[in-house]
């Protein structure tokens, strides 16, 4: 039978060598402190690490510096998905299957695509981000907001607790994202579990078959679920899935699985980031006495809500396969080798940020490199802040109170720090503000 990986399984060999590495790599740790003071470990033991657990070994890089330029590296490739998603040990189980499938639809998104193919399909899809098409969501975003916290207010008493992740920050993102691909996300409750178990599996080092297929499963609902929207006709004329339809048509996409990879990437992508941000961010600012005045002064919160990410990074690490064997921060890296750049570890690293370990809502970071760097950068980096600063503002403007009620159930994933759950309290002043 053949292979169903030749590219990584011809690359076997390279694992053998013994590469220890200097201090134990710890790539998980949660709760309010998260994995930084095992990040600060590892860093100041040096800029790249093994670790033997991740994806059965890879390399870790620890610094600003070394995680910008890998993102940059030509030599590390996008096009990882083969020895990630259909690992050797699951390869093999009744899940291999759905898990092929899976990776096929997986592999041909942009997120996993290198030159030439990958700067072509990100212009097919560039409209949303460009100004006007950032215009209308930020529209969209107002009303939305305004409607979840009116529901908010309608459902429970002002002075009850609320959960804000199950109340808010699960449904604000996905309804967003349902406007940019301009489909209805109707069976959102479907459509959410089906992208949190997708996000289990790809953020666990080491996935039970289980998870695997439940995963495999929740990829293909998806799948799914956009491809009954295109044969019924049931998109707007205006959203990015009518606009990838037209690439079809007009031949600039190689295949209808070409369009619908790069739809059920968008709609992923926009979920399982956005939410996570939404729930800590505001946890965050929730812990800081001026919160109110940054709510009402739109270039502070700019400033906090970069600060906030760089603190608490949504994503703690993307991964890169390497395409030829070079030298890396003085390693031999293999050809195939899996070396995983970590944006939770660079946005603390001392060595770029002054006193990196504090939270200073008015550092001024720029574009925090939470969002990746180069060919690869976030497409929905601009979408991303224009939701969560309307939604910190929003939220703080209509309950000038809020406060968190009971210490948040952090999310145990590697890959994505969020929240389960996040209790707030509006105080008893809670009061309608019209232009939340
Ligand atoms: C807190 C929110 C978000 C974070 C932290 C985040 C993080 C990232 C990161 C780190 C990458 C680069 C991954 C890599 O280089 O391997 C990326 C790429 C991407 N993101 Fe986001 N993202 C967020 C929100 C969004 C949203 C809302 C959308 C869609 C509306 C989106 C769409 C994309 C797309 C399409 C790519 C692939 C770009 C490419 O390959 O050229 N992201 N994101």
């Amino acid at each position: 039978m053949a292979p169903t990986a030749p590219y990584v399984q011809s690359l076997s060999g390279s694992r053998d060598r013994l590469r220890r590495p200097a201090v134990p790599v710890a790539l998980g740790a949660h709760g309010p402190l998260g994995p930084y003071a095992a990040y600060r470990d590892l860093r100041s033991a040096g800029p790249i690490h093994w670790d033997e657990a991740a994806f059965n070994g890879a390399w870790v890089l620890t610094t600003f510096d070394g995680v910008q330029s890998a993102l940059k590296d030509p030599r590390l490739s996008a096009h990882r998905t083969a020895g990630w998603i259909l690992r050797r040990e699951l390869r093999a189980s009744g899940s291999g299957a759905r898990l092929s499938d899976m990776q096929r639809l997986f592999s041909r998104a942009l997120l996993f695509a290198d030159k030439p193919r990958h700067p072509q399909l990100r212009a097919l899809m560039s409209a949303p981000f460009q100004p006007a098409g950032l215009a209308a969501m930020q529209r969209a975003i107002v009303e939305i907001t305004a409607e979840l916290l009116d529901d908010i207010d309608r459902r429970t008493a002002a002075d009850a607790t609320f959960d804000f992740i199950d109340a808010f920050a699960k449904h604000l993102p996905l309804r967003v994202i349902g406007k940019l691909l301009g489909v209805s996300v109707e069976a959102s409750d479907e459509l959410l579990a089906s992208s949190i178990d997708v996000a289990g599996f790809l953020g666990s080092l080491s996935p039970t078959q289980d998870e695997a297929s439940t995963a495999a499963e929740g990829m293909l609902t998806l799948a799914e679920h956009l491809e009954c929207v295109i044969a019924q006709r049931r998109f707007d004329d205006q959203g990015l899935v009518a606009a990838l339809l037209r690439h079809h048509e007009a031949g600039r996409l190689e295949s209808f699985e070409e369009l619908l990879s790069q739809a059920v990437m968008m709609l992923f992508a926009g979920l399982e980031t956005t939410r996570h941000f939404l729930g800590t961010g505001l946890y965050w600012l929730l812990q800081e006495a001026d919160r109110l005045a940054i709510a009402h002064a739109p270039q502070r919160l700019a400033t906090a809500v970069r600060e906030l990410l760089r603190w608490d990074s949504p994503v703690q690490y993307t991964a890169r396969r390497a395409t030829c064997a070079f030298q890396l921060h003085g390693v031999d890296i293999q050809r195939g080798d899996l070396v995983l750049p970590l944006l939770g570890a660079a946005n603390r690293d001392p060595g770029r940020y002054a006193d990196a370990e504090s939270l200073e809502l008015g550092r001024q970071v720029g574009m925090p490199i939470s969002f990746g760097a180069g060919p690869h950068f976030c497409m929905g980096a601009q979408l991303t802040l224009l939701e969560a600063e309307h939604a910190f503002s929003a939220c703080l403007k209509r309950w000038p109170q809020l406060q968190v009620a009971a210490e948040p159930v952090w999310l145990s994933s590697p890959l994505y720090r969020g929240m389960k759950s996040l209790h707030l309290s509006r105080g008893a002043m809670s009061y309608n503000c019209s232009n939340s």
